[in-house]
């Protein structure tokens, strides 16, 4: 393996902030090295990224224990795994969130999928919680949580149902959707108000959101592995608690600012593309009429001139 930078599992890179991690991805490039041989060889490879607190900070609600086996473990394999997989692909150059998308081959898995995707989700689950967490949302968020759901007990009845009737292995999800997809693996370019809302889903083992173009705004894992050391199999238990006690309502209200932003942003740029569309036909009209003025004039003089006759 020589010319080639291999970074350790760990880093002590700072973490993005919650809402931005979607863009942010967790991709390092490495500085091209220099061989004395020859070649430069270009190495990328993701960074295992610690949660955003320490391993016993959610304790007594989600032990370190836990957190060692999770994160240290199974977080960690699902990064040396896909390291493994990219290195000399075409996905070696991507983002995290890119290689997620690319490799869902719409519905048609690529090896690569499930640890791409179980990574982001992680990252994502781990800077759902705070400790000391739960209680109320505030805001934006809990206006359109009201609006879309009634009220914040309803959201939460949807949220608890949603993770506790995933089957086996997966996520449950409060997403805000800027799109009128339900299904599928592209992007509608014109959503109207009413598709701009927050709504529950649950997803099977890695699958995750982004593959619809939602905006995650709050995931909690269901796995077994999430649970099994504190909670034993009693999942319901596990998930009231990450509910009441462990969610960063804090980063789901950054998230959905982010989110909104990007839609409003999207908006803003079909809308200038619809106009200059428009602008490009009204150029166009604008020529065919002076084109249609000159013929008339010769018509009328060849009209002219058969009067003459
Ligand atoms: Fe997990």
């Amino acid at each position: 393996m020589a010319g080639l930078a291999v970074l350790p599992s760990t880093s002590a890179l700072p973490l993005p902030f919650p809402g931005c991690s979607r863009r942010a991805g967790s991709l390092r490039r490495i500085a091209p090295k220099v061989g004395r041989s020859g070649p430069l060889t270009i190495v990328a490879q993701l960074e295992l990224k610690p949660p955003p607190y320490s391993l016993n900070a959610l304790e007594p609600y989600m032990s370190q224990e836990t957190l060692e086996f999770h994160w240290g473990k199974h977080h960690r394999g699902y990064v040396d795994g896909l390291n493994r997989q990219i290195l000399g692909t075409e996905l070696a150059g991507l983002s995290l969130e890119e290689i997620v998308i690319k490799s869902y081959n719409e519905g048609d898995l690529l090896p690569t999928f499930n640890n791409a995707a179980q990574i982001w989700n992680h990252d994502f689950f781990w800077q759902s919680m705070k400790p000391d967490g739960g209680g109320k949302p505030f805001g934006v968020l809990m206006e359109l949580i009201e609006r879309d759901f009634g009220s914040f007990e309803g959201m939460m009845a949807q949220f608890k149902n949603a993770a506790l009737t995933q089957f086996g292995s997966g996520w449950a999800w409060l997403v805000y959707k800027a799109n009128r997809l339900d299904v599928g693996n592209a992007v509608n370019p014109c959503p109207t108000e009413k598709d701009y809302k927050l709504i529950i889903e649950k997803t099977p083992n890695a699958v995750n959101p982004l593959i619809w173009d939602y905006n995650p705004i709050l995931v909690v894992d269901v796995w077994e592995h999430a649970y099994y050391l504190d909670y034993q199999n009693r999942r319901p238990d596990f998930v009231s608690t990450f509910m009441d006690k462990l969610i960063s309502w804090e980063a789901a209200s950054a998230r959905l600012e982010a989110a909104m932003a990007q839609a409003a942003e999207a908006q803003a740029a079909e809308r200038a593309r619809e106009e200059e569309e428009r602008r490009k036909e009204e150029e166009e009209d604008e020529e065919t009429r002076d084109d249609g003025g000159d013929m008339k004039m010769y018509v009328d003089s060849d009209d002219d001139g058969l009067e003459d006759e």
